[in-house]
């Protein structure tokens, strides 16, 4: 390993017990000048440059496809792959035969969750689907889709007028009917963590299926799958330090032998051979048998690395970093009159997530005006059109969103611009 990436290989300068963030970002080098105020971690988070850096010497000196050649360099990178597994069922407290790695992000997770249960579990017709006016649409379509393929009905737990469903009411909702609940484990607007262990309680009374979008909650603070009675679970590596173009789908030890892949290639059998002039397949072991095809192998390199990056600091204090953050930009925003924060006013119940609006203004047109500063937010509808329609925003928010690199002085940062642009 030469000097440059044994210089970034590890988060050298953040103390074990105390949070640097100004250490920890100078690990990021789109961050080196100063210049730039990123507010957008809950779209995609910034890489370090352990990760970058593992992607590059993964790139230059290991690759090669996985689980098929029985060279050294194949042999490596198979077992690089693997490990990558391991290091996510160790992250989140479960075992790595339940950590399907699929492409693109959560959006295809979440997909191949509602394939799986298409294709093995018994969905009667008139049954229903319950999903939260909050989801994002790569929570919704998904199911969306089922309900027609199984001629289900979508139920929707509504929202308040702040944006935060009904969750009190939630038992209203579930009946003998619903086959499956979707539940937004971390709103992507309002930053509110649903009540999870309230609404698998009685999902299970039911019998149905409990699928998390923890897109927004896994990158942020500690989930343990271990204690977590849910079924399925999905995630991103883009917005938790890794590459783009790599999903987690985590399946529970209930089902997980039992589900036929929805999809089928090279890497998901022990063989295929005709049998009674039938091809038959023999699906291999999980998680590979949902993998089919050459995997996002680089991509799963970068997300051990983006999780050992995360592991150093510890993801309680990555949570209480971000709390510190929250409570000091609600602060700044509450004391303009033309502000109105989507979500709870309690900065406690915004999970590294504040999104607001500005009387008489457009969200897109301010986060033009901010970007021309230098300051990164997110504005318009964040993939969740269906949380604005409810909330009679329909041109959506701004959206302010932390990681461990943010410090209050971006806060600071902030606040300047909104008073230049004269905010009050
Ligand atoms: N769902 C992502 C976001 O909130 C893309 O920005």
């Amino acid at each position: 390993m030469n000097d440059t990436l044994l210089k970034h290989t590890s988060l050298s300068g953040v103390s074990i017990m105390g949070f640097d963030c100004k250490r920890i970002r100078k690990d990021f080098p789109e961050l080196s000048n100063g210049e730039l105020v990123y507010l957008d971690s809950a779209a995609s988070s910034l890489k370090p440059f352990s990760v970058i850096n593992a992607v590059k010497s993964f790139m230059e000196s290991s690759y090669s496809n996985v689980h098929r050649g029985v060279y050294e360099v194949a042999l490596k990178a198979t077992m690089l792959y693997e490990e990558a597994h391991e290091k996510v069922a160790e992250f989140l407290k479960t075992s790595s035969k339940q950590v399907v790695f699929t492409p693109q992000g959560t959006t295809t997770a979440l997909h191949r969750a509602a394939l799986l249960i298409y294709q093995n579990i018994d969905i009667p017709q008139g049954s229903t689907i319950l999903v939260t006016g909050d989801s994002h649409n790569s929570n919704l379509l998904p199911w969306i889709r089922l309900a027609q393929w199984t001629k289900s009905k979508i139920r929707i737990l509504p929202l308040k007028q702040n944006g935060i469903p009904y969750w009190e009411r939630i038992n209203e909702y579930i009946d003998e009917t619903t086959r499956i609940i979707a539940v937004t484990h971390i709103s992507n607007v309002t930053g509110y963590k649903a009540p999870l262990e309230e609404i698998v309680e009685n999902a299970r009374k039911h019998g149905s299926i409990i699928v998390l979008d923890a897109a927004q909650s896994i990158p942020h603070i500690p989930v343990d799958l271990s204690k977590l009675d849910v079924d399925f679970v999905a995630f991103s590596s883009h917005k938790m330090l890794g590459p783009t173009g790599l999903g987690v789908l985590w399946i529970n030890n209930r089902l997980i032998d039992k589900l036929e892949p929805a999809l089928g290639g090279g890497g998901t059998v022990k063989d295929v051979k005709p049998v009674n002039n039938e091809i038959k397949p023999y699906w291999d072991e999980p998680p590979y048998k949902f993998e089919p095809g050459t995997p996002p192998i680089i991509e799963a390199v970068g997300l051990k690395t983006a999780i050992e990056y995360l592991e150093d600091i510890g993801m309680e204090k990555v949570a209480k970093h971000e709390e510190k953050l929250v409570k000091e930009a609600m602060e700044a925003l509450s004391r303009r009159k033309r502000v109105e924060i989507i979500g709870s006013n309690d900065p406690r119940e915004h999970r590294g997530i504040i999104t607001f609006t500005i009387k008489n203004t457009d969200p897109d047109a301010i986060g033009l005006k901010l970007g021309s500063m230098n300051i990164a937010v997110r504005t318009g509808t964040h993939c969740a059109n269906t949380l604005y329609h409810y909330i009679k925003k329909p041109r959506g928010g701004i959206r302010i969103s932390f990681y461990i690199y943010n410090c209050i002085e971006d806060i600071e940062k902030l606040d300047k611009a909104l008073n230049k642009l004269e905010i009050q």
